[in-house]
């Protein structure tokens, strides 16, 4: 392979402080931690540098070590066993408790970091990750801000990283927004959204970009419908407190299918820097033609799993879950059709869907362009269109399918696909979406994170679908382990098409 070109920010960071605000959770085990240690064996953290985890339980420094030491037992692709990375690591790992709306408490956080950075004779620098219940961003931010955390740098700085769910709705979302940006400045909030971290989703402009033979035909004239799935074979997994209140319209389109569609969507920019990247997205968002509520219903596709069968083995229903009222109305599928009303993309639907307990895993976006015109070959108007698959996950990569003549001495034409696939052609393991993502935290690139209008803009759209759907009787049940409900197929079956998704060798 030659040689490559960078495009972002590389390196080390310089030194600084990780802060982790609900420290003791789920989040911080499973993924953060593993990520902080990937990129400590990597040495793509500095070598003066610190994390603080910060929660309400009485953990002390050797409890949070415990925990750090079995989350990467667990969680990490490698644990690095006994080795010396992994007690070096232990040793970057302090821990401090208290409530998250308490001054007297973040008072003392504070004296900790200043202790912490005299020790390692760094500057203050802090990047404080908020992996809290939601209603805890604002007063953290707010006491952060209080106690002189909130310093803006470059020299030193503090930089917020927040996760999601931002906001329930369009009003919540933009209340959100106001009170971080009165204590912290725009570019020092960092909305996360791990789909941006992911490998393919990064490669969806380089795909677009980079490739001449690409952008003129991405567009209305040659393109004719485009899909979006996100499909996942989990079911509620123990997280039905948070999923009752969201469902698949809150926890899956708002952010991350919104992401995928407008980066798959928008228009060039006019470089390549964080801004200029999210005013396209923001672009699209603004295009997207309204579903107004009382439309809802009728044009937007939501479901439940029912109980059914997945890989063999009998599946719970949602109703059935854990934690799930028995007369719950929130959806684990959607599928609607969008329109971007925009001179690159009118008149051609954009159709996704989402859904848990589906057959299998898979993310995959879609390009299916027009068919051949009906001459020729294609008189009979019987050769499948061309489609290109950007498969996001898994076995990452894109597939074109194109049609060839069969060898033989007959005219046989058949359908083959070009296959790129990311671990057969790179040899090299995938980065975790969180790797990427605390690391550009950590240089300060926000171009992978959601800017405040973007997160309002794509709430504005889909606020009134859920304002139009929720609460209106009981949804229509999927087995687990099929692919939706009836009225999936219907709603681009009825428009001459149908749901397809590469069938990709395993790699
Ligand atoms: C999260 C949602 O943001 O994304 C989960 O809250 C969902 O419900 C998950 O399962 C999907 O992420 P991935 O990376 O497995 O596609």
């Amino acid at each position: 392979m030659s040689e490559a070109i960078q495009i972002t920010a590389t390196g080390t960071p310089g030194p600084f402080v990780l802060v982790i605000f609900g420290a003791s959770g789920d989040l911080t085990r499973r993924k953060l931690i593993p990520a902080l240690f990937h990129l400590y064996r990597e040495g793509l953290l500095p070598e003066n540098f610190a994390i603080v985890g910060y929660a309400r339980s009485e953990l002390g420094d050797e409890g949070f070590r415990e925990l750090i030491y079995q989350s990467i037992a667990e969680h990490a692709r490698e644990t690095g066993d006994e080795d010396e990375s992994r007690r070096r690591f232990n040793s970057t790992v302090r821990y401090q408790q208290g409530r998250y709306d308490d001054e007297r408490d973040i008072r003392r956080l504070a004296g900790r970091l200043q202790a912490i950075t005299s020790e390692l004779n760094i500057p203050a620098n802090y990047l404080f990750y908020l992996s809290t219940p939601p209603e805890m961003i604002a007063p953290i931010a707010e006491q952060l801000a209080r106690v002189q955390l909130n310093h803006r740098g470059p020299n030193p700085w503090s930089r917020l990283v927040v996760e999601k769910p931002f906001g329930r709705d369009l009003t919540s979302a933009k209340e959100l927004n106001q009170i971080l940006q009165q204590s912290f400045a725009e570019e020092q909030i960092f909305r996360i959204d791990h789909y941006l971290g992911k490998e393919t989703v990064q490669n969806l402009l380089v795909l677009r970009l980079a490739n001449s033979v690409f952008e003129p035909l991405w567009n209305n004239r040659y393109i004719d419908h485009v899909q979006i799935t996100a499909a996942e074979t989990l079911g509620v997994e123990g997280r039905a407190g948070y999923y009752e209140q969201a469902g698949a319209l809150r926890d899956m389109v708002q952010n991350h299918l919104m992401h995928l569609l407008s980066l798959a969507a928008m228009e060039p920019p006019v470089a390549l820097m964080a801004d200029a990247i999210r005013d396209e997205k923001v672009k699209v968002l603004r295009s997207l033609r309204p579903i107004p509520a009382r439309c809802a219903m009728n044009g937007v596709v939501r479901a439940q799993y029912g109980p059914g069968e997945q890989k063999g083995q009998s599946a719970k229903g949602y109703l059935q879950e854990d934690g799930v009222a028995t007369d719950s109305t929130t959806e684990t599928f959607v599928a609607f059709k969008a329109m971007i009303d925009n001179w690159r993309w009118a008149g051609v639907p954009f159709y996704l869907r989402t859904g848990k307990r589906m057959p299998v895993r898979i993310t995959e976006i879609g390009i299916h362009f027009r068919s051949a015109p009906q001459v020729l070959f294609n008189a009979k108007g019987e050769l499948p269109a061309n489609f290109l698959a950007i498969r996001i996950q898994p076995n990452e990569g894109i597939a074109m399918q194109l049609q060839v003549k069969r060898p033989g001495l007959t005219q046989a034409i058949e359908p083959f696909l070009m296959d790129f696939g990311y671990a057969d052609a790179f040899k090299q393991r995938l980065s975790d979406a969180y790797e990427r993502l605390l690391l550009d935290a950590a240089r300060g690139d926000t171009t992978l994170f959601t800017r405040a209008d973007e997160v309002e803009a794509a709430w504005a759209y889909v606020d009134p679908i859920i304002q139009g759907c929720e609460g209106k009787g009981t949804l229509p049940q999927y087995p687990a382990g099929s692919w939706g409900p009836r009225e999936a197929d219907a709603l681009i079956e009825d428009e001459g098409r149908r749901w397809q998704l590469i069938k990709r060798k395993k790699q």
